[in-house]
C-alpha cells in the first residue's frame, strides 16, 4: 500500500479532481467503485444541506471511500466541513486560498487534508500548516489558476524535493502515459479533472464532452479574470473573451455554469478544461479510464 492509497483508503492513488456541478454523485461513486477516489465539489455551493444530500446519494451508490474539495474562498466552507464530518467523510482536498485556519479544524474533526498548490512556496507553507499530502497542480490543468504558475513537468519534481509529504501530480494527466510520467517525476499519485468530464457517468452536457473530444492540444486558452485566470476550451464565446471583445465576469458563475456545463448552451458560459483535452477522443466509462490509466486495460 502506498502512502497515498493509505491516506485515501482507495485501491489506486488516483483522485478525480473537484469540478463544480459536474462532479455528480454518480461520477464520484463510479470513481471510488473503480478503485480511485472521487471528490464532490463545494466551490460554488450555496447550501450545506445540498452537500449533505450529495454525500448521502454518493454513499447510496458506493461503500468505498470518497471525499470532497473545500474551496477556501467560499464563505460557507466551515459549514461544509461540519457536514462532511457528520457524514463520515475522512479525507478532503483544500484549494482556493490559505489552508492554515482549516487544517487544525479538519484534523480535530478526524478529516485528513490534502492541499492543492500551484507553487513550491505554497507547498512548503501547506506542509508547515500541517497538511497530510500535497496536490501539485501544473499550469496545463483545467479551471482556475493563479497568475504565477509553471507546468506539471517542472512543478512536481520541485515540490517533491521541497516537502516530506506525499505529492500527487495534477494537470495534463489523461491516460496511462501521463500516469506513469507522474510517478517518474516523483509523485505518488495523480489527480485528473478533464479526463473524468468526458466519461459516461459525468453529468456534463454532451456538448461539453464533444467540445473536449474535438479539441486539439492548442484548444484551450487562459481567460483573464483579474486576480486569477481560468483555462477553458476555445469555444467562440471564449475566443471573444480572449480577444477582449466579451465580458468575462459572469461567464464562469451561477446561471452561466448551469446553462453551459449542464444544458449545453455554449454561448451562455465558458467550459473549463485542461490542455489534456487534446488527448481525449472518446467518452468511455470511468472504470475503463481507470483501468487503462493503471495499465490494466486492453488499450
Ligand atoms: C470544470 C472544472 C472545474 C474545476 N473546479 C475545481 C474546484 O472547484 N476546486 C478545485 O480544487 N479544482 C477544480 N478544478 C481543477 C481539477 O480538480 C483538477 O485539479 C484539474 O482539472 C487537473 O487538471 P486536468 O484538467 O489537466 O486533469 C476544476 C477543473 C475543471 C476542468
Amino acid at each position: 500500500m502506498s502512502r497515498v492509497t493509505e491516506l485515501l483508503g482507495s485501491k489506486y492513488p488516483i483522485i478525480q479532481g473537484a469540478m463544480g456541478v459536474i462532479c455528480n454523485p454518480e461520477l464520484v461513486a463510479a470513481v471510488s467503485e473503480a478503485g480511485g477516489f472521487g471528490l464532490l465539489a463545494t466551490a460554488f455551493a450555496v447550501d450545506p444541506e445540498i452537500l449533505r444530500n450529495q454525500v448521502k446519494s454518493t454513499k447510496a451508490l458506493t461503500n468505498r471511500p470518497f471525499g470532497a474539495n473545500l474551496f477556501v474562498m467560499n464563505p460557507l466552507t466551515e459549514k461544509f466541513a461540519q457536514v462532511l464530518a457528520e457524514e463520515g467523510v475522512k479525507c478532503v482536498t483544500v484549494s482556493g486560498g490559505s489552508p492554515k485556519a482549516l487544517i487544525p479544524m479538519l484534523h480535530h474533526m478526524g478529516i485528513k487534508v490534502i492541499v492543492v498548490v500551484p507553487t513550491v512556496d505554497v507547498a512548503r507553507g501547506a506542509e508547515a500548516a500541517g497538511a497530510d499530502a500535497i496536490v501539485a497542480e501544473g499550469a496545463e490543468s483545467g479551471g482556475v489558476q493563479g497568475l504565477k504558475v509553471s507546468s506539471t513537468m517542472v512543478l512536481v519534481p520541485l515540490v517533491v524535493d521541497a516537502v516530506n509529504l506525499p505529492v500527487i501530480a495534477a494537470g495534463g494527466i489523461g491516460d496511462s502515459r501521463g500516469y506513469r510520467a507522474a510517478f517518474a517525476l516523483g509523485a505518488e499519485g495523480v489527480q485528473a479533472g478533464t479526463r473524468f468530464i468526458a466519461t459516461k457517468e459525468c453529468v456534463a452536457h454532451a456538448n461539453y464532452k464533444a467540445t473536449i473530444m474535438e479539441s486539439k492540444e492548442t484548444g484551450t486558452g487562459l481567460v483573464d479574470m483579474g486576480r486569477f485566470r481560468i483555462r477553458a476550451l476555445r469555444t467562440p464565446l471564449v475566443e471573444r473573451m480572449l480577444k477582449g471583445e466579451e465580458a468575462t465576469d459572469r461567464a464562469f458563475a451561477g446561471e452561466a455554469i448551469e446553462a453551459s456545463w449542464l444544458e449545453g448552451d455554449l454561448e451562455a458560459g465558458g467550459l473549463p478544461s485542461g490542455e489534456v483535452a487534446g488527448l481525449i477522443h472518446a467518452v468511455p466509462s470511468v472504470g475503463e479510464v481507470i483501468k487503462e490509466m493503471v495499465g490494466d486495460g486492453n488499450s
